[in-house]
């Protein structure tokens, strides 16, 4: 016998569930423009360390951070500000994924340096919170999630542009136990949340004169928020005639990124949420594992960076916090230079790190006592960046990459 008094329990919560987000639409309907850094005062800057290894590897990007914006600091036209409360301990005692103390102080920032924060799942001792990287992109809007993957000596360069607010995501937590036998969770697409992503990813391929934009759907599974992500993007194309554009399928998606003949041509890649989730995890393991990728959260209000993996709390209960490898937070930081058009900083950053992480490796992190510190990392950085020749020791470690790889 089917349990009517079930399906109208969960038809009520489905109501209420709709309601949030017709409201929502109107609010995006609202939206402002980007944020123009340069008409600012004084920027100010959120740290916020989060929990396990997060507050150590979130220093060590610090110093990087502090050390390239020394002079604007000086000057006070950067404030960093540091904001606590984002640890699992205290987002359990409140029972909110961001306390609202922290998110208030969070939006008094523009910008926002967070380190990993722990995200429980079913079984775990802490209570089913909500993730707080989640919460922090849907309360501030930070609807692009853009990854750089780059591998010069394969010719590896990808951007991804990951929608960050819908998807999968979207009721995460507020998925429907219809009966004890029957659960449903939702994905959402919007017109508003799917055009901005879209044009976001073509925006940028137009800027770096990156001709060519990937959409990575399961159109024709998930047809109708999938189908709605295509169509969305053949219309958002038309305005963009010089960017060459195609649509793939995540399955087989994941099997290109990993051939040798075809990965190098792909430039930007657009995606819903929980593929963009997926795949960026593996183009990172290709550039050399996720401790190695940074990510920007970028709304047109706030831009939150963070790097792409998470607390290792394990690391913390181990002793082993230190030698936590902070390179996707430093990475992190050189997205922040580059968003808040600090475009010379943000090369010579990733110039720095490529020579430390790939090429030149005076300093190694192995996340024990074997390897350095993640503040021995961080001032190796820092060293690099304060070379003169650093652009020629970097052109050079990556020609003679180039020709090894193609000796190969
Ligand atoms: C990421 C992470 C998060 C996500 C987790 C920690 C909630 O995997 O930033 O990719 O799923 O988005
Ligand atoms: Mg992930």
């Amino acid at each position: 016998m089917v349990d009517e008094k079930a399906i109208q329990v969960a038809q009520e919560k489905y109501g209420v569930l709709l309601r949030q987000q017709l409201e929502r639409v109107e609010r995006l309907k609202k939206e402002g423009d980007w944020t123009d850094y340069s008409k600012l005062d004084k920027l100010v800057i959120g740290v916020c360390g989060g929990d396990g290894i997060g507050p150590y590897i979130c220093a060590s990007a610090q110093k990087v951070m502090e050390f390239l914006l020394a002079d604007k600091i000086k000057a006070g036209k950067v404030e960093i500000r540091q904001i606590d409360g984002l640890t699992i301990e205290r987002r359990v005692e409140v029972m909110k994924a961001i306390p609202d103390d922290t998110l208030a102080e969070l939006k008094k920032c523009h910008v926002i340096l967070k380190g990993p924060t722990t995200t429980p799942k079913k079984g775990d001792p802490w209570p089913n919170i909500e993730s707080a990287n989640v919460a922090m992109r849907k309360q501030l809007d930070l609807f692009a999630n853009v990854r750089p993957v780059s591998v010069p000596e394969l010719g590896i360069n990808w951007t991804f542009y990951r929608e960050n607010t819908e998807g999968s995501y979207a009721l995460g937590s507020e998925g429907i136990n219809v009966t004890d036998d029957l659960a449903m969770d939702f994905c959402v697409a919007t017109t508003q949340g799917t055009e901005r992503i879209i044009r976001a990813g073509f925006e940028h391929a137009r800027k770096i004169g990156q001709n060519y934009v990937s959409l990575v759907t399961k159109a024709n599974i998930i047809k109708t928020t999938d189908g709605k992500f295509l169509s969305i993007a053949e219309k958002v194309a038309k305005d963009y005639p010089e960017v060459k554009w195609d649509d793939w399928f995540i399955d087989i998606m994941t099997a290109k990124l990993i051939d040798p003949a075809r990965r190098s041509d792909f430039r930007v890649f657009v995606l819903p949420n929980l593929y963009g989730d997926i795949i960026t995890d593996e183009a990172a393991q290709i550039q050399g594992g996720v401790g190695t990728a940074g990510s920007a959260n970028l709304g047109k209000r706030y831009a939150m960076f963070e790097a792409i993996h998470g607390s290792a709390p394990r690391m913390v209960t181990e002793g082993r916090a230190k030698y936590a490898d902070p390179c996707s937070m430093i990475k992190a930081v050189a997205m922040m230079m580059e968003h808040i058009g600090e475009a010379e900083k943000a090369k010579k950053l990733n110039m720095a790190l490529d020579v430390c992480v790939q090429f030149e490796k005076k300093l190694v992190m192995t996340g024990r006592s074997t390897g350095a510190t993640g503040d021995e990392f961080a001032q190796y950085v820092m060293d690099t960046i304060q070379r003169p020749d650093l652009e020629k020791v970097w052109q050079g470690y990556v020609d003679s990459a180039i020709a090894k790889n193609a000796a190969q």
